[in-house]
């Protein structure tokens, strides 16, 4: 897996960046939606029942967009993040966190980069936001195993993944770009490793959410999920995120892009 020297993480936030760029608000995603990216994993645990005794797993936890909320919230030691990129975790702690909370929260971190959980004990929730937008199926596959044997009973596990119509097949960790994932092939993919699993219609601007859960796991009622939207009102740039139709239009978009004649897509522009 590709990792970038320290020296490439600048400490202040420039105009002009984007993502991917080497700049811990940027290798991770779009620089301007850093706080929100954060903040709505956030709001979709707790959401979701996240209190603060929890054992809580970040998967590709990068600098900590959702961490520097996670960490103050849960108590000593319940959250641990797994982030091949140690330094993009220093850099979380030198410009967002402060140090003392590494003494105060004992947050826990691992290195690896194979996909394992090298943590001992269960998770009563695993986050792994743009993990599976990044990986070809067998490192899903993979992925997926390990989170079966890493869930507390009644445990969560929150995933997103970019839906298409194709697969990217192989083991490979593909980054900055992105690949899609069928979502027949999560389904299945999380069936074998013992999971059950079930969209969420939380709001995500790029991607879409998908709960994991174990054997004991429930999955949610439509009246649990009439509280899940992850709506931000007053936004602009989020507008979409409370209006359903013009998402799922949204959504069609590129589908629509490959298979309608251009005629017909002439004719639905100019409408
Ligand atoms: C798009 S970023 C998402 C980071 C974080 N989940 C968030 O929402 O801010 C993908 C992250 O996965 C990390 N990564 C790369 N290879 C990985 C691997 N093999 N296992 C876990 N994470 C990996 C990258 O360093 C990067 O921080």
């Amino acid at each position: 897996m590709a990792s970038r020297p320290e020296q490439d993480i600048v400490p202040a936030a420039e105009p002009g960046l984007k993502a991917g760029d080497a700049h811990y608000t940027a290798y991770v995603g779009p620089p301007e939606q850093y706080d929100f990216m954060g903040a709505t994993q956030f709001r979709l645990l707790c959401s979701l029942g996240l209190r603060r005794g929890h054992r809580v797993l970040d998967i590709g936890c990068g600098s900590l967009r959702a961490g520097r909320l996670l960490i103050p919230y849960l108590d000593p030691g319940r959250y641990h993040g797994i982030e091949p990129n140690a330094h993009l975790i220093d850099a979380a702690f030198d410009h967002e966190l402060g140090h003392d909370i590494r003494r105060i929260k004992a947050p826990r971190f691992a290195h690896v980069d194979d996909f394992s959980i090298p943590f001992d004990g269960r998770f009563d929730m695993i986050v792994a936001q743009s993990i599976y937008s990044h990986t070809g199926t067998a490192l899903l596959a993979r992925s997926l195993t390990a989170i079966a044997g890493a869930l507390a009973p009644g445990g969560q596990a929150l995933v997103t993944i970019i839906e298409g119509g194709r697969d990217h097949p192989g083991d490979h960790w593909v980054y900055p770009g992105c690949v899609t994932v069928r979502p027949a092939t999560l389904r299945r993919l999380a069936a074998d490793a013992g999971l059950g699993c079930e969209r969420l219609a939380w709001f995500h601007p790029r991607q879409t959410w998908y709960r994991l859960t174990g054997p004991e796991g429930r999955r949610l009622s439509w009246r649990d999920r009439r509280h899940l939207s992850g709506a931000v009102l007053g936004d602009p740039t989020l507008s979409l995120s409370h209006r359903p139709l013009a998402r799922a239009l949204a959504r069609l978009r590129p589908w629509a892009a490959r298979r309608l004649p251009d005629g017909l897509k002439r004719a639905l522009k100019r409408r």
